[in-house]
């Protein structure tokens, strides 16, 4: 099934970016659904993504020191978010990433209704947990990678490193990407 929402607020509306909260669940997961059945629906079946969505819900908002997860809202509505997790559990979510390295801090839950998608507002909110984690002094970042999100992560500046899969309950797989980015010297806590 895809379905696009509306557009929620005037594509000229002034973006906002804070720390997500724990009563942004219900909206962060509805701006995931709306992300994912549309933005990643040329790359998967559509009961793929039915199942990513049960199975990868968006984290919750880590704990200080863990992770960050930042929300962009136009008018009041959610328009992207994303974060990285020191979590270990929640960082794979139950993927299979034979190639993530461990103990480095992973990207998640970057999603863009897709009403704003193609305006820098992921790139945006993928910076500042960019930041977040560099001011932390972490110097790598890791993540999988839906296969239609590959190349806004390259463009970011992330490298293959090895595939990444999701065990589905009819036992088929959904196939990803582990990817790195190790971070600018310049941009680390002294
Ligand atoms: C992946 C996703 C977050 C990208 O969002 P977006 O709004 O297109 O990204 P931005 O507008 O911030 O793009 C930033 C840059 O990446 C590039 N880019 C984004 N998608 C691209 C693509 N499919 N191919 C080539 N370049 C791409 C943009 O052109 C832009 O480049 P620029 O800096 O030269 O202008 C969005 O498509 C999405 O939410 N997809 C569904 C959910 C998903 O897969 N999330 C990732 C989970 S792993």
């Amino acid at each position: 099934m895809t379905t696009v929402l509306p557009i929620p607020t005037p594509l000229t509306a002034a973006i906002a970016y804070r720390h997500a909260r724990a009563d942004d669940a219900a909206a962060l997961a509805a701006l995931q659904a709306a992300s994912v059945r549309t933005l990643a629906a040329g790359h998967y079946a559509p009961a793929a993504l039915e199942a990513y969505l049960r199975l990868v819900p968006v984290m919750d908002p880590p704990p200080v020191g863990r992770g960050v997860l930042y929300v962009a809202t136009a008018g009041g509505a959610f328009v992207a978010c994303g974060g990285w997790t020191l979590d270990e559990a929640a960082s794979t979510d139950g993927l299979e990433a034979p190639a993530l390295p461990p103990g480095v801090p992973v990207v998640r839950s970057v999603y863009v209704h897709p009403g704003w998608a193609g305006r820098g507002v992921a790139a945006a909110v993928l910076h500042l947990a960019e930041r977040a984690a560099a001011l932390s002094g972490h110097g790598t970042l890791a993540l999988t990678a839906l296969l239609n999100a590959v190349p806004f992560y390259r463009r970011q500046g992330y490298a293959a490193t090895g595939p990444a899969g999701l065990r589905l309950p009819d036992g088929s797989r959904l196939e990803g990407l582990c990817m790195v980015r190790h971070l600018p010297e310049s941009s680390r806590a002294a």
